[in-house]
């Protein structure tokens, strides 16, 4: 099973960094799966920690993707790495193992601490259509405008139907990157 977290790390410096990562979770074995190069990955191979917050404000995963990293945070219980302020529950987590790879180190993690902290209210197709164009947007350089622009025209019609406020701010950054990319395209 592969959950869509906002991981939060801290650098050698002490400066805090946010990134959404897929993390494999196989019972209490947490895996997260960095591809090369990434600040996530220095910072969890420098600290051994991480912090995994769960969260259906869908404007953290967008604004990460465009630029916008500056979310509220306050401490964790028991590691250095911030909880994102608006996680619905997280939790901290320590490497035990890494499997290094050129491309794609897999670091293997325990869980520390774990806290929830709002209830799931359920699920929402605009998030889920966000969540799909931010990673459309995370593989811009790679995806032809076609293959794109078919994704979010279905992409749009769940949207359309279901999005709130903070789906449509999400969203509409998303666009803006793809209008950016796609312009200064020859
Ligand atoms: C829903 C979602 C899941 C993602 N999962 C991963 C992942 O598992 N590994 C990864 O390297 N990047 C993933 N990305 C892209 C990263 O968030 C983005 O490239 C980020 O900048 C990672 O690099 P960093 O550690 O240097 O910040 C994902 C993006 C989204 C929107």
């Amino acid at each position: 099973m592969i959950q869509e977290t906002i991981v939060t790390t801290i650098s050698p410096d002490g400066l805090v960094h946010i990134a959404p990562m897929g993390i494999h979770i196989n019972g209490d074995e947490y895996i997260i799966l960095p591809f090369r190069p990434s600040t996530t990955l220095v910072n969890v191979l420098h600290s051994q920690t991480a912090v995994l917050n769960y969260c259906d404000d869908v404007r953290v995963f967008a604004g990460c993707l465009t630029g916008r990293r500056d979310w509220p945070l306050r401490a964790a219980e028991k590691i250095s790495a911030p909880v994102l302020a608006c996680a619905l529950a997280h939790t901290e987590v320590q490497v035990i193992r890494i499997e290094d790879d050129p491309v794609r180190p897999k670091l293997f993690c325990t869980a520390v601490h774990s806290a929830h902290h709002a209830p799931f209210t359920g699920f929402n197709r605009a998030q889920f259509a966000v969540l799909e164009a931010a990673i459309l947007v995370s593989r811009l350089t790679m995806l032809s405008q076609e293959k794109i622009a078919s994704e979010l025209a279905y992409l749009r019609i769940g949207f359309d139907k279901t999005a709130g406020d903070r789906e449509r701010v999400a969203w509409d950054w998303l666009m803006a990157a793809i209008d950016e990319h796609n312009g200064a395209q020859p």
